[in-house]
Parts: structure tokens; sequence; C-alpha cells
């Protein structure tokens, strides 16, 4: 039996809002207690090294919540010492540069394999579950191996805005590079995730593939709730994805 995809919400831009004025509201930890009243899994949040959204004080706060808490990361030092010191469900590695508007592209697991390792052993000594954010790759998932990640999250970054754009062939073959790296990534003994850029049909489509057993949703989502709510968007969310996990169900039935 096809398990039911894990939903996990990424309240970033929830800070981003509260930011953009310097006070207190909303809040991100009210906003992970709401979105796990109405069905997330677990909590995604990125502390930045230039703490753009996420502040200190908002991810120990999420910590204490009673929901595995996601913590995305630079592999820097001061990102290792808060991680090992707080110790979270789940760290996930992602490249970050200062200019970006958000994580451009999937980490350089091949490239930087000396920087990742310690960094790696030092979350996996603390515990913490650790998944590497990378493209759709063969050779990064082997990498990812090597390295003894036991969790990826394959980036639909580029399949989502390829969607968004109209590109149907250009969508159909980034689609296909998240099926094959996803069925590889099981081969290999992965847990494999997903995540960027996802909609309701995007991530209705990729509830599909039954190697995929987590979805990490942030930016369409907090803009939804505008409109609908948090409660409600996250409700419709879960049921898209449903809906695309029973579609693969019956397929392979
Ligand atoms: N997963 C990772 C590793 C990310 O960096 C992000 C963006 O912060 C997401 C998932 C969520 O992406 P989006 O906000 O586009 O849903």
């Amino acid at each position: 039996m096809t398990s039911r995809m894990r939903l996990g919400i990424n309240v970033d831009h929830v800070a981003t809002v509260r930011n953009a004025r310097g006070g207190r509201h909303p809040d991100p930890v009210r906003a992970a207690k709401a979105a796990l009243e109405a069905g997330a899994d677990s909590i995604t949040a990125h502390l930045r090294e230039d703490r753009r959204h996420i502040r200190d004080a908002d991810i120990e706060a999420l910590r204490a919540l009673p929901a595995p808490l996601n913590f995305e990361m630079a592999a820097t030092p001061e990102m290792i010492a808060i991680a090992t010191r707080l110790k979270p469900h789940a760290c996930c590695l992602v490249p970050e540069r200062r200019e970006e508007r958000t994580t451009e592209g999937g980490l350089d697991v091949v490239g930087q394999k000396a920087a990742l390792a310690p960094a790696i052993a030092a979350l996996k000594t603390a515990g913490i579950r650790v998944s590497l954010f990378i493209e759709p790759d063969a050779r990064t998932l082997e990498a990812a191996v090597a390295l003894g990640a036991p969790v990826v999250e394959l980036h639909t970054g580029t399949w989502c805005e390829a969607l968004a754009a109209g590109d149907a062939a250009r969508a159909a073959a980034e689609f296909e590079r998240i099926r094959k790296a996803a069925a590889l990534g099981v081969s290999l003994g992965l847990e494999i995730h997903a995540g960027h850029g996802l909609d309701y049909s995007s991530a209705e489509t990729i509830s599909a593939l039954p190697e995929i057993t987590e979805l990490n949703i942030g930016h369409f989502l907090v803009g939804e709730a505008i409109f609908v709510g948090l409660g409600n968007t996250i409700a419709r969310m879960r049921a898209a994805m449903d809906r695309g996990r029973a579609a693969s169900a019956g397929a392979a039935a």
C-alpha cells in the first residue's frame, strides 16, 4: 500500500510579512500552530545568515512545539552550532547566497563533498535526521549516499517554473527527471522528499509518485491564505495531495 504523503509547512513568509513592519504580527509560531491544527505533519523554517525572515527566537519557539521541526539551513559553523544545540527533528541543508530571493538550485553535493561531510557528521551525531536539498540528478544522489545523508529533498522549482510558463514540453522533461531521481533515490536506500514552488495542482501531480514521502511547501500556501485563510488553504492542499496519492494507488492496483 502506498503511504500517505506527509505535508511540511514552511512558515518563512509569515515572518517576511511580520518583518515588513518590524513588529510581532503575523507571528510565524501562531501560523505553525494553525497549520498543525489544519492537518500539516511538520513545520519547516529557514534561518538565513541575514535573518531576513525567520529569526533565532522563532526557531527556538518552533522547536518547542509538539511537532517535528525541519530546520532549513546552510552548512555553516554558525548554523551547525544552533542545530546541534536545539536538536530539531530534521535539518535540511540548502545552498545559500545573500543576493538570492529564495533558494536557487540544489546543493552542489559533488563539488562540496569535503565541506559537507563534517557538517552532516556533526548533525547525525546530534541525532538529527539530515536531508540534502538537491537537483534531481543521478550523480548528486550518489554523492548524497556516499556522504551518509539518509534523506534528500528534490528541488521542484524548475518543473514548477515550466508549468507556470505554460511550457508543456519542458515541464514534462523536468517531471521525468524528478520521477527518475525519486526511483533511483529509493533504490539507493534514500528517503525522498520534494519541494519548492509547489501549488495545489503541482502538489497533486507529484503526489502520484509513490517514492516521494514528504512535500515541503511555503510561498504558495502563505499567499493563498490571504484569500481563503490558512486552515482552508492547508485543508485544500491536503486534499490535493490525497487525490494525487489515490490516483497513483489506483494505477498500481
Ligand atoms: N524546500 C526547500 C529546501 C526550500 O528552500 C524552500 C523554500 O524556502 C521550500 C521547500 C518551499 O518552497 P516554496 O516556498 O516555494 O513552497
